[in-house]
């Protein structure tokens, strides 16, 4: 099936689909992007997203390229125009193109604005989630900013390179202090010795999850024990349950770091049971 990419304005065949050399996405990393969740052709989350976007945007002072009413249009026909069912929406807005310099370019230059949309096999991620992941951990080398969603994710694509090369799947990154950020394209989460879910305060240099915060909220209704507060390597390791959310993996079992295993090795009860509850809230709110 032919896929289809909205660029500025136009929707194009896939392999047409491109954006200038000068674009300061490519020579800066000077952009931002999100990702939706797509279910049954309806966006998870959309507010969540778009209001994370719409930050990220103001944070770099870049222009928002349209109406949030207009841009859930776009995403909408993107995800149509490419048959999506079930998989995931990516946005990506640069500063624009123009002549290669540092400083920002003249006001009136337009911000660069792609959308791709693809499919999921969602049955063969739920296989995966029923037997879980391994996770490793590595330094967190980025920058002071990750609350802003940028496209500038090298160290994210060394940290995952180097959890495919150890055989798993996200690299959970470590501060200074031994304490967990996040992972390298997700948030990182355990249930404690107390039974309690813990996962990093946002007041620390990670994304903001939007999943995150979901989950937050549908623990709350639960009547769980949650606690915002970082953990430790070895906390995670000592941890009864493990895993990590993020709207393209949803809630991810986490049953080894670094060799290591969680409780029994097999996916923890809370966390299937929290992967359930954020499908089922995801499904019914999508739009
Ligand atoms: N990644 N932390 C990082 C560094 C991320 O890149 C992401 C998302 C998350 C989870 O955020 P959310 O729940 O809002 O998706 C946490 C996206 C999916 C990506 O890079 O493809």
């Amino acid at each position: 099936m032919s896929r289809v990419a909205y660029v500025n304005g136009e929707y194009l065949p896939h392999g047409q689909a491109v954006v200038h050399i000068e674009d300061r996405g490519f020579q800066f990393a000077d952009g931002v992007y999100e990702v939706w969740g797509v279910f049954g052709g309806r966006l998870a989350d959309f507010e969540g997203h778009l209001t994370r976007l719409h930050r990220s945007l103001d944070e770099l002072r870049i222009p928002r390229p349209m109406s949030p009413a207009a841009l859930l249009r776009v995403l909408r026909e993107t995800v149509r125009r490419n048959r999506v069912r079930d998989g995931l929406v990516y946005i990506q807005v640069t500063r624009g193109t123009a002549r290669r310099d540092h400083p920002f370019p003249p006001e009136d230059t337009p911000p660069t604005l792609v959308i791709t949309a693809r499919s999921m096999d969602r049955a063969a991620q739920d296989r995966v989630a029923a037997v879980g992941v391994a996770v490793v951990t590595a330094p967190d080398i980025r920058w002071g900013r990750c609350d802003i969603k940028t496209v500038a994710l090298l160290p994210n694509v060394l940290a995952k390179q180097a959890a495919r090369e150890r055989g798993a799947a996200e690299t959970w990154m470590v501060d200074e202090m031994g304490l967990v950020t996040e992972g390298s394209s997700t948030n990182a989460w355990i249930v404690d010795a107390e039974g309690r879910l813990r996962t990093r305060d946002t007041q620390a240099n990670i994304l903001r999850g939007i999943t995150r915060h979901a989950l937050l909220e549908l623990a709350a209704a639960e009547g769980l024990p949650v606690e915002e507060r970082a953990f430790s390597v070895e906390e995670a390791k000592q941890a009864k349950e493990a895993f990590f959310t993020a709207a393209s993996a949803f809630v991810m079992p986490v049953v080894s770091i670094d060799g290591l295993k969680i409780g029994d090795g097999r996916p923890g009860p809370l966390t299937l049971r929290l992967r359930d509850l954020y499908l089922e809230q995801a499904r019914n709110k999508a739009v």
